[in-house]
């Protein structure tokens, strides 16, 4: 069994916090928290979001980094070294759908490096000319550029793995988490100042309590699990390297406020766009696509900005994808594979899930109706991340508790104020909430 000592750890707190911040942060808040918020309804889904991020996210990431730090292990190996049984199929499903997320995730990915060299080769005067729309979809039915971009996509992701996760990613993050934020603000500016932003800005500010319904709720509570990275053993996996002197408790409430910020950055990026331009808010999966080159192109130097964002997408986007192949490959090099051989393995057996997702962009190939794509998504999203959130609460609330109580304050050298009311989440509320959820909610 691995020890403290031969396991890579970061190397300090704030690499820790960027690193996991890096892994949340990603095509979830840019890309799917806009469209997604578009489709349920604006102001109140966000409202709605934000509560399930912070009484059952914040729960779960607690839970998820003290039995990674706990085990020192990949997601699989923390539970068979903490409980074994059964358990360690929480573990097995998490690896499940990291293969899953990341085959069609690795396909988006592939858009943001399209849209930064199609920047600087006639992007911005098709954008000033309206026709956004057009060459989004122009793009994404070309299935062999797709894919071309995908495997570039999957080609940086697998090469920063084998590379190991130490150094590289935490340098990175310290810079580029700022940047990226610092051009949010900057967007924004644009954005709201342009004309008819207004309706933007009442449809993603104002609620309308009629709009909540089971659904509305079940996307928001798929889309917390998505974006905190959360209910497939990432935050185990990440936690494994984390040391024992670090607060895990402030550790995971940065991490979801960070996260948090910036899903709600961007749509306010977003939303007074989407009005401004006369794009549908319900547009799915290519409203940052359409909307923003449509913004930057009304902007002095288009180019440097749509040039800068989509970089930085692309940077939000490989801290995301590289945590999720991190999840796969950990599981294999525990097991005594080697970094190379479980990273280069598992890149290339993902891309190939992925070549159906790339593929349903044109029309098909469908699952029960929904594109391959769509329905990768909803899988994993919507159905095995939350239902790995009731697992790993019920373990850490039923079945680890008072381990889970030492190694949250570090064997009792720091005190956590919230820690009965986040055991009673763990317990009851998380578990019930999300079974609850699913149950009325859920909706193919
Ligand atoms: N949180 C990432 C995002 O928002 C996606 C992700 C999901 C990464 C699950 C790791 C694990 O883009």
């Amino acid at each position: 069994m691995a020890q403290d000592v031969n396991r890579e750890h970061w190397g300090s707190r704030v690499g820790f916090i960027l690193a996991a911040a890096g892994s949340a942060v990603g095509l979830g808040n840019i890309w799917r928290f806009p469209y997604i918020t578009g489709q349920n309804g604006g102001a109140a889904f966000v409202l709605v979001y934000l509560a399930l991020v912070f009484i059952i996210g914040f729960s779960v990431m607690l839970a998820e980094m003290s039995i990674g730090r706990k085990a020192q292990l990949n997601a699989v190996g923390s539970f068979q070294k903490l409980r074994g049984g059964m358990w360690p199929l929480i573990g097995w499903m998490g690896v499940a759908a990291g293969f899953i997320i990341l085959s069609f995730y690795a396909v988006i990915g592939g858009w943001t490096i399209k849209y930064f060299i199609h920047t600087f080769t006639g992007l911005m005067a098709d954008a000033a000319g309206g026709k956004a729309g057009d060459v989004f979809v122009g793009f994404i039915t070309d299935t062999v550029q797709v894919v071309i971009y995908q495997a570039a996509f999957m080609l940086v992701t697998t090469w920063v793995v084998f590379r190991g996760i130490g150094e590289g990613i935490e340098r990175y993050c310290k810079i580029l988490m700022p940047a990226l934020f610092i051009i949010l603000l900057v967007l924004i500016g644009r954005s709201v100042t342009l004309e008819g932003a207004e309706k933007g800005l009442e449809f993603y500010l104002r609620p309308d309590f009629s709009k909540i319904t089971g659904g509305t709720i079940a996307a928001a509570l798929g889309q917390a699990f998505f974006s905190l990275s959360l209910g497939m053993g990432c935050m185990i996996t990440y936690g494994s390297y984390v040391d024992r002197k670090t607060a895990l408790p402030s550790a995971a409430i940065q991490v979801c406020f960070l996260d948090t910020m910036v899903a709600v950055l961007a749509g306010l990026a977003i939303f007074p766009a989407v009005f401004a331009f006369g794009v549908d808010a319900g547009a799915g999966p290519g409203l940052t696509f359409v909307t923003l080159p449509s913004v930057f192109a009304q902007m002095p130097g288009a180019m440097t900005w749509s040039g800068l964002f989509f970089a930085l997408l692309f940077i939000a986007a490989l801290t995301s994808a590289i945590s999720l192949l991190e999840v796969v490959s950990a599981y294999f090099i525990d097991k005594g594979w080697s970094r190379a051989q479980a990273a280069w393995i598992m890149g290339i057996l993902i891309f190939a899930l992925g070549i159906p997702s790339a593929m349903s962009l044109a029309g098909a190939p469908k699952v029960a109706g929904k594109d391959f794509l769509d329905a990768m998504d909803f899988i994993s999203s919507n159905v095995l991340l939350p239902l790995g959130g009731v697992f790993i609460s019920l373990f850490v609330g039923w079945f680890w508790t008072s381990e889970a109580k030492q190694e949250v304050t570090n064997d009792g050298s720091l005190s956590f104020g919230f820690m009965g009311l986040w055991i009673w989440i763990c317990r009851i509320v998380a578990p019930a909430a999300i079974l609850y959820i699913f149950y009325t909610g859920l909706k193919w």
